[in-house]
């Protein structure tokens, strides 16, 4: 009699133990999603998913960024659903609605254009999907609908462009006329570095834009408009485009028009990618702001960080750089991208 109950005893303990067990495994699986987060997409592991909306595949800037995001994912052992959104923000309100759905762990992205994102943020929140903005930024006056801000400073870099050229014109005694090529209407880099540069330039009154127009950062559309400047600008002295792939646009058709790029014409350019950096050592462009694609390993560190609930910078700035034709000379050999 003693021994049945002692042995009932034992069966009832180890019962519990089990339950209590398969309780901590749960707790573990749900777990790993992290405070602030929906729980994973479900796969009881602790890899994180990461849902990342894709701007397009518009420049030599973009693939880096692409390739940046997918290399550092595998290496940090997060599981990356990938979408490319062919520059249209509907497609990545699209892509971001599906991940709510899948409930990955985090939604990372790169807002086509800077508003309009609070009603898809609204809804990852209330799924408890941490957002994280990276390269580019959107203006929603809630903050508290993303986690953090990955990028660059594009403010800085259009200023930086600007600066160039102030120093470079300071010996010109005539007005010097310069056509702006800029990147995606209603994109933060193309809202930014036109505040930027215009702000630099302000300071010397012989400076003057004397026709701005968007190249939606390709190179097709950066020769489309340069065409058309050309047809009605007789005196065009610099171009300042908003990426290296709309200033090899403008390249082809300041050639095509029988003029000398970097010399007849002089170019200033942002981002510092391969082709871009080989026009500036061939001396067809004057000179490169840098936009680093490189973003991926921070992404990957600050995806982990919001997932288990730690605390992040608000705002991460990209550190960035400066090239002119003699620098490009010397590093463009050894340019990862
Ligand atoms: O948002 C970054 C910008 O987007 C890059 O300067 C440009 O090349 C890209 O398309």
């Amino acid at each position: 009699m003693y021994l049945r109950l002692r042995e009932e005893i034992v069966f009832k303990k180890s019962l519990l133990a089990v339950a209590a067990a398969s309780m901590l495994t749960l707790t573990a699986c749900g777990g790993s999603a992290g405070a602030g987060a929906a729980g994973g997409s479900g796969s009881g592991s602790d890899k994180i998913t990461m849902g990342f909306a894709q701007v397009g595949a518009e420049s030599g800037w973009r693939t880096a960024n692409t390739k940046s995001v997918q290399e550092s994912a595998k290496k940090a052992g997060v599981e990356l659903k990938f979408s490319d959104a062919q520059q249209k923000q509907e497609n990545q309100i699209k892509a971001i609605r599906s991940y709510i759905q899948q409930k990955v762990d985090v939604i990372a992205f790169s807002p086509v254009v800077e508003s309009g994102w609070d009603t898809v943020l609204k809804e990852a929140k209330n799924a408890k999907i941490p957002v994280i903005l990276t390269d580019r930024a959107v203006d929603s006056a809630d903050k508290s609908l993303y986690k953090t801000f990955l990028g660059s400073d594009f403010v800085e870099e259009g200023k930086k462009a600007g600066e160039w050229l102030v120093a470079d014109s300071k010996s010109a005694t005539d007005t010097v006329n310069i056509v702006e090529i800029q990147g995606t209407t209603g994109s933060a880099p193309a809202n930014d570095r036109k505040e930027g540069f215009a702000e630099a330039i302000k300071s010397d009154p012989k400076l003057k834009v004397i026709a701005s127009q968007s190249g939606d950062f390709t190179r097709s559309g950066g020769k489309q408009v340069m065409e058309a400047f050309l047809k009605n600008n007789a005196d065009i002295d610099v171009v300042f485009a908003h990426n290296d792939d709309e200033g090899l646009g403008a390249i082809e058709a300041i050639e095509a028009a029988g003029k000398v790029p970097g010399k007849d014409i002089k170019i200033i350019t942002i981002d510092a990618v391969k082709d871009g950096m080989t026009a500036l050592s061939n001396g067809k462009i004057n000179f490169i702001v840098e936009c680093s694609p490189m973003l991926g390993d921070q992404l990957m560190e600050l995806a982990k960080k919001v997932v288990a609930g730690e605390s992040v910078p608000e705002r991460v700035v990209t550190e960035e750089t400066t090239f002119t034709q003699e620098q490009a000379k010397q590093v463009l050999a050894t340019r990862p991208y």
